[in-house]
């Protein structure tokens, strides 16, 4: 029996999953990773040496679980977080710890760079804006901020690419991974040189750029030894989180869109043909899938408003939890079942780490508007699910300004599991929400492009055929949805009337002002 492989380096944790070809997810098993390291306001950082290990108790865990040999992996693929840069120096150790996705500490550098090659050609060159979010951002932060580390950089890595290297050896990304740095030609499926010569990065420290599913190495004896699987065994591109996760959820035609409630959020459509947002309020990507793309709205704080909840009010969930085995995050949103839609006036501005759509802004912070006396915790906890759910509506509302069709959204990530955040996601965007067979989203999709690179499907499109499966469905319900479209309108008029403030308390908060 042929099996794939997928390993998602994720945020919170490494997970890697044994995948029938038919879908089936036979194992799975994961290792989790230090909290990100937040030192000051808008800063995360993690450890790659921290992935290393998390992806090494994964593998380990999930063949031994399963029982499946080394030998029956026909061949690995990867998820991972995006924009995370991972700097080596050239004898290939690591420079510093990483500044991972979320880390918005960059906004000087964005300025600089749209100052530099100007707005209009950074959208020709990348298809994107400058954003704190991404890496090219970063690595110029690390340039002008610890010039001694910068000197000695050999090689810039993205997140689950280092772990590739562990793996293979190789220096090798994906064509989705690589948009999300800025110092990529999304349109045309290769690193930009006019981009990397107006920012005055060498070339030579660059990743070669694979298509997901092409073969970009093999696992090495010394990694055999270590993991349990065999040497030799083939590893393709893979994807960056968002990407894989759609390849996982099937979204590879045109009217599928994706709902995504990982620690950040993300509305993704797929396109036949890069879709640009004059106003970069989306991301145009290269999609996994071969000669394609997708766009992208990103919501920084979705799960992760979740996680700061039971992390400072949650305690005795966590403790309850812990005894009885029940999730914690279960039992928190049993008690948003009791409030009304609309939280009884309540809203929660989810910008727990700045914000990109719609905002564009690492300064945005989050807040709860409309608190009276007689709000209680519930309320709180239901609210939070809605700002969530709003702020990825904004996602969908751009794109059909854009004339992107969204014909059937479906649920992924780990919110989706929650019945009642479905519903409340159902309700505020008005469409139906469907979930498929198994949610493991990135992972599956990971899996699902090492498939594709050891033939087991002759394409991207043929394995979600036949590895994908529409479970339930849900409705929005009539009289919720005439509730949040209401809400939706004070929602979205809410951050740009508090816009000035935001900055400025966010410069307080940083001891700046
Ligand atoms: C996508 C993005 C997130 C991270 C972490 O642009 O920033 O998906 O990859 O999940």
């Amino acid at each position: 029996m042929s099996y794939m492989m997928g390993i998602d380096v994720g945020t919170t944790g490494t997970r890697a999953v044994i995948v029938r070809p038919d879908g089936h997810v036979v194992g799975a098993a994961t290792g989790e990773h230090q909290p990100m390291r937040m030192a000051r306001p808008g800063w995360a950082e993690q450890d790659p040496e921290d992935w290393w290990q998390a992806t090494l108790v994964a593998i380990r865990s999930a063949l031994e679980q399963t029982g499946v040999k080394g030998s029956e992996i026909a061949a690995v693929g990867f998820s991972g977080q995006m924009h995370g840069v991972v700097l080596l120096d050239k004898s290939r150790a690591v420079l510093r710890p990483s500044l991972i996705w979320c880390d918005q500490r960059s906004q000087a550098q964005c300025d600089w760079i749209t100052n530099k090659v100007g707005a209009a050609q950074l959208i020709q060159y990348t298809s994107n804006p400058a954003l704190t979010g991404f890496s090219a951002p970063k690595i110029l932060w690390v340039r002008d901020n610890e010039p001694k580390v910068y000197e000695r950089v050999a090689h810039f890595l993205l997140p689950k690419d280092f772990v590739r290297y562990r793996l293979t050896g190789e220096f090798a990304t994906d064509v989705s991974d690589a948009s999300g740095t800025l110092l990529f030609d999304v349109t045309h499926r290769r690193w930009s040189p006019e981009m990397l010569s107006a920012l005055g990065i060498d070339a030579q420290i660059l990743p070669k750029a694979f298509e997901s599913p092409e073969i970009t190495g093999e696992i090495t004896q010394e990694v055999a030894v270590l993991t349990g699987l065999s040497a030799g065994t083939p590893v393709v591109g893979g994807a960056g989180d968002q990407a894989a996760s759609a390849v996982g959820n099937g979204i590879v035609l045109p009217g599928l869109t994706s709902a995504t409630l990982g620690t950040s959020g993300v509305i993704f459509t797929y396109t036949d043909a890069p879709k640009l947002d004059p106003r970069g309020r989306i991301h145009t990507f290269c999609h996994a899938v071969p000669g394609k793309w997708h766009v992208m709205g990103v919501t920084q704080g979705a799960g992760l408003s979740l996680r700061w909840f039971r992390d400072n009010f949650g305690y005795t969930e966590a403790w309850y939890g812990k005894q009885a085995d029940v999730d914690p995050y279960e039992l928190i949103i049993r008690e948003a079942e009791r409030i009304r839609p609309g939280s009884d006036g309540l809203l929660w501005l989810p910008y727990l780490m700045g914000e990109r759509t719609p905002h564009l802004d690492s300064q945005a912070r989050g807040m709860w508007f409309g608190l009276t006396a007689a709000h209680t915790r519930s309320h709180l906890v239901r609210s939070i699910l809605e700002g969530v759910a709003f702020s990825l509506r904004d996602s969908l509302e751009i794109f059909k300004e854009l004339g992107i069709p969204v014909e059937q959204i479906r649920a992924s990530g780990g919110g989706s599991r929650s019945f009642l955040w479905r519903q409340i996601q159902a309700d505020i965007y008005g469409k139906e929400l469907v979930t498929l067979r198994t949610s493991e989203g990135s992972a599956l999709g990971a899996a699902l492009l090492a498939g594709v690179g050891a033939k087991i499907y002759a394409s991207v499109e043929e394995s979600a055929q036949e590895a994908i499966q529409v479970k339930e469905s849900m409705s929005p319900k009539p009289e919720n949805v005439a509730t949040y479209e209401r809400y939706y309108q004070v929602y979205r008029d809410l951050y740009p009337a508090v816009q000035d403030l935001s900055h400025t308390l966010a410069k307080l908060g940083a001891g700046e002002a």
